[in-house]
């Protein structure tokens, strides 16, 4: 990228933009052109915090040292050599990801809808080699697993389904933290359930944890029906919530769980967790991709679990959490009509508005905070898990300063 990018650039940029690239996003008006730590810099050289992280991707922040290594040393010696090989990276990677997580096998994709296609398509198979009549697989509604066919049709929100035709069948949605709601599905298609999909925090949808009972509830009747417990982690994985897995917090395993997003700290990259019980159900050839676990992500995606687990950073994440929500409670109790409620666990932290938070994030953004406005009124506040206490502060007195000025 040219050095002497200047504003009329901004402009050239956008124009460029809108004449060659498709208009499926609506982009906020910023360009970056290099981050360092918690912050990024614009084209016109202006410093931002960034509390969005590329959408709970860049746990670790922008250019981490040891990361920017270990891409270097990799793009130097081998880009790809495709899945009809070993892969020493691939192998290294998948080691750490189980010692962490729970006994079975990884496989790699690059990216988080592809990891819900490759969980679907093992449920539907286990479905099918165990005989389950007609089977079905459960969702939650509010939920979000992702843009390709069959991740969009696990996705509960409706707008999200909507206009494409007919949909795959064979899925049905509960409601989130409704136990009633869940026992009656589980009766409704008795012995039929293959499967069963949960964000353990519903992101997209607004930060909403599910409850501990609802979650001992669905292991247990997952565990009775012989059903695929998913885990989609997507978000919630590589430390976001304080814990490497979210479902860390709990006194269970899922069957499987889904990841992408953080694993690579940017570098596209997704993986699939399966558990013993169930890697026989995508045998040799019933699933594959081309660039997946290819070895520049699974170097960089070794890396940044390696930075997360040898330098302790999740220990410091609860503190910084309660900081965050302590500041939050105080802006709350200023301007109780314009916050409804604040939710989250680690530091996936959402905050429910009583109006639409697109212009309070656009607002924030011209002050120098990048943060999220998902489903018209939440806010969802994602700092790098080794951010600190001041720019806590300093995000928390934009945010403030900005509410204060949509307070009427
Ligand atoms: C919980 C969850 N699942 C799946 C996805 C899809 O991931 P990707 O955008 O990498 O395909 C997302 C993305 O936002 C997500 O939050």
């Amino acid at each position: 990228m040219n050095d002497k990018l200047t504003k009329s650039r901004f402009s050239e940029i956008q124009a460029k933009t809108d004449k060659y690239i498709l208009g499926n996003y609506s982009r906020y008006p910023a360009c970056f052109e290099y981050g360092v730590g918690d912050y990024l810099f614009d084209v016109e050289g202006k410093q931002y915090i960034d509390f969005q992280c590329g959408i709970a991707v860049t746990n670790l922040g922008h250019a981490e040292a040891d990361i920017i290594d270990s891409l270097r040393e990799q793009a130097d010696r081998l880009f790809h050599t495709s899945n009809l090989f070993y892969s020493r990276e691939q192998a290294e990677l998948a080691e750490v990801l189980i010692e962490n997580s729970f006994s079975g096998k990884v496989f790699f994709c690059n990216s988080g809808t592809e990891a819900n296609e490759a969980a679907f398509k093992l449920v539907r198979k286990y479905a099918v080699m165990s005989g389950i009549p007609n089977p079905v697989v459960l969702t939650l509604k509010g939920s979000f697993h992702g843009r390709t066919f069959g991740a969009m049709c696990l996705t509960g929100q409706a707008k999200i389904r909507e206009g494409f035709g007919e949909l795959i069948t064979g899925i049905d949605y509960i409601q989130e933290n409704d136990t009633i709601h869940l026992e009656t599905m589980f009766e409704k298609y008795k012995g039929r359930v293959a499967g069963v999909f949960v964000e353990p925090i519903l992101g997209e949808y607004g930060v909403i944890p599910l409850e501990e009972n609802f979650l001992n509830k669905l292991r247990k009747l997952t565990e009775q029906e012989k059903s695929i417990l998913v885990f989609d982690e997507i978000q919630t994985g590589i430390g976001r919530t304080g814990k490497l897995f979210c479902f860390q917090h709990f006194n269970f395993a899922p069957d499987v769980m889904t990841l992408a997003k953080g694993l690579g700290n940017g570098f596209p990259i997704g993986a699939v967790v399966i558990g013993d019980k169930f890697i026989n159900y995508l045998p040799t050839g019933a699933h594959g991709s081309t660039f997946g676990g290819n070895h520049l992500a699974t170097r960089v995606a070794y890396e940044t679990l390696r930075v997360i687990l040898t330098r302790n950073i999740l220990a410091n994440v609860p503190a910084l959490s309660e900081y965050i929500v302590r500041r939050l409670k105080v802006i709350q109790s200023k301007y109780p009509k314009l916050i409804k409620e604040i939710r989250g666990r680690g530091l996936h932290i959402g905050v429910e508005c009583t109006q639409a938070t697109r212009p309070i994030v656009l607002k924030c953004l011209d002050r120098g905070l990048i943060l999220n406005s998902t489903n018209e009124r939440f806010i969802r506040i994602m700092p790098p898990l080794n951010t600190s206490i001041e720019r806590i502060h300093e995000a928390m007195e934009i945010f403030e300063q900005v509410l204060g000025e949509f307070n009427s």
